[in-house]
């Protein structure tokens, strides 16, 4: 799922002289190209002698208040949040912002006026990548997106086909923990320590259980080296860069000076011809008389027959939707997982506790079952703990308001983006004790989901545009850590201090962690 802001951080990232000349020079440029034609962010001008707008932090011209955002969204935000209000309205280049960081303005947009914020913001790769957004991320609210959600939340997404899908779980988890326990065996035999790339393995993981999931088996070998591996990357790495025509459409000209629009013609032409010859296998399976009877449906194969009953799905369709499962469901699932067990490495005390918990549970048996993890209160806690303080979207998928309304007394007008800080409602000491303290109790007995009914907690989001995926990905995110957990005793290697392991976040798609995790697996015997 496209994070917007992220990506225009991303991009203003300046570790280096260079950088730092360039993205000065172009800023100098925008400013005389608008300083000529005489635009300075005029909608805003017009907007303030008619609308009662909320506070703004000062603003430059042009920029407005780019220059306020470090390389972090979420925390930037945080800090002018706590500088200027919990309602501010924000000028990102020409877009019209509005920020909200408390509970009860997160209410009154997902709950009290769900309808009015229930668009999104269209981005240029978001664009191009989800075929014009006919998607279920960005798809405007209306009977099309309804459609669509429901078919991918029945088909894919529901309590029952997650269920249906256990046996990717378990053989996509089996395999790992035998390459995982091989490496041990390696380790062990040559006399070296066995450090592992755990992030590595987490994103794969995840890679491949969406894609066995979306496209089939076939096209989940070798993912992470294929041509469709390489394009997701760049997906994901494109999402999350800065485009001109987003935030200063008057100059969008220069993204093709910055190597932004032909980057993300090559990668749209060539995932279009990746994603073409999917759906035409899938349709000569289905023509096939030759074809196994028994063949596991993949999410293709759901929406080709879907095709009969509802007309408004044709092939970009499908290819947007397939789209929408990569972009909203593999990083978001692994910085999850990935954060899981930075944390519990680094707190060996909570590590012990879930461990012992899942080895209880699990006894002597040779596998884990998924009945097994409904069993597991405090690994549950864990993952909660873990979203509510390295939520993967910390500031949500923005919305986008369809028409003008008021937010405690002031104008939101019509067509403003919306970005609620669930990072910052994360941390309200209102809410929460000690909020920066790792502590999973503090969900043991708390009748806390993950459905956002309570807005002091939305890892999720909530409301009509909430995340269909929770069941998939919780289910994922459990499943794996409880799979690691039992098999292996973790630990960091040799002359690194647990309780110092790198926590610095990056910005991807996703705030993700900068560094991966390297750490050393000790086969457990039960
Ligand atoms: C830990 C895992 C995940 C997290 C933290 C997460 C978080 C989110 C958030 C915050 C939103 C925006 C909600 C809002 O606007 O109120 C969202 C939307 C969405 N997510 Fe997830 N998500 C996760 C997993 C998944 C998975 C596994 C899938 C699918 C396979 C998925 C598919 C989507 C889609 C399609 C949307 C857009 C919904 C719409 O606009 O109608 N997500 N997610």
């Amino acid at each position: 799922m496209v994070h917007q802001l992220l990506q225009l951080l991303q991009c203003l990232e300046v570790s280096n002289f260079y950088s730092i000349l360039s993205s000065f020079l172009v800023l100098v440029l925008c400013f005389f190209i608008f300083k000529v034609h005489g635009v300075w962010w005029s909608s805003s001008r017009t907007s303030k002698s008619h609308y009662n707008l909320p506070p703004s932090p000062p603003t430059f011209p042009v920029i407005g208040n780019l220059h306020q955002l470090g390389t972090l969204a979420h925390r930037s935000f945080d800090a002018i949040s706590h500088k200027y209000g919990p309602l501010l309205l924000l000028k990102l280049g020409q877009s019209r912002t509005v920020l909200v960081s408390t509970v009860e303005l997160a209410t009154e947009i997902m709950k009290n006026q769900d309808i009015v914020f229930a668009n999104r913001p269209f981005t240029t790769a978001a664009k191009a990548y989800l075929y014009g957004c006919i998607d279920i991320g960005f798809a405007p609210y209306g009977e099309y997106w309804t459609q669509v959600r429901r078919i991918c939340v029945q088909e894919m997404l529901s309590n029952k086909r997650v269920q249906s899908f256990n046996y990717v779980r378990v053989e996509e988890i089996d395999t790992v923990v035998k390459k995982i326990t091989s490496t041990c065996a390696a380790a062990t035999v040559a006399g070296v320590e066995n450090v592992i790339n755990l992030s590595q393995i987490i994103l794969t993981i995840n890679n491949r259980i969406i894609s066995r999931c979306a496209l089939g088996p076939k096209y989940a070998e070798g993912l992470h080296e294929s041509r469709f591996g390489e394009l997701c990357r760049e997906v994901m790495q494109l999402m999350g860069a800065f485009s001109f025509a987003d935030y200063l459409p008057s100059v969008k000209w220069l993204d093709n000076f910055t190597g932004f629009n032909h980057k993300i013609s090559r990668t749209s032409r060539d995932l279009n011809i990746f994603l073409d010859k999917v759906v035409d296998e899938h349709f000569l399976l289905h023509k096939s008389p030759d074809s196994d009877p028994n063949r596991k449906l993949d999410l293709i194969d759901i929406l080709i027959f879907a095709q009969k009953d509802n007309p408004n799905i044709g092939r970009d369709n499908i290819k947007a939707i397939i789209m929408d499962m990569f972009v909203g469901g593999s990083e978001t699932s692994a910085t999850t997982m990935e954060w899981t067990m930075a944390e519990l490495i680094k707190n060996p005390e909570v590590m012990k506790k879930a461990q012992d918990e899942i080895r209880r549970i699990v006894g002597k048996k040779a596998k884990i079952e998924e009945s097994d993890i409904i069993q597991m209160d405090y690994l549950k806690c864990v993952v909660k703990e873990i979203l509510r303080i390295h939520p993967a979207i910390p500031t949500l998928v923005p919305r986008l308001s369809s028409k003008d309304t008021k937010l405690q007394g002031y104008d939101i007008p019509a067509n403003t983006v919306i970005y609620i800080n669930a990072w910052t409602i994360h941390r309200n000491t209102k809410y929460w004790d000690n909020p920066e303290e790792f502590r999973p109790e503090r969900f043991i007995n708390n009748p806390l989901d993950f459905k956002g009914q309570e807005f002091h907690y939305i890892p999720f989001g909530s409301g009509r545009r909430g995340c269909p995926g929770i069941a998939f990905g919780t289910t994922s995110i459990e499943f794996t850590i409880a799979n690691l957990l039992y098999w292996f005793d973790w630990d960091v290697p040799a002359g690194q201090n647990m309780e110092k392991l790198d926590m610095t976040e990056a910005i991807g798609l996703t705030v993700n962690k900068k560094l991966p995790i390297y750490a050393v697996p000790t086969l457990y015997s039960p």
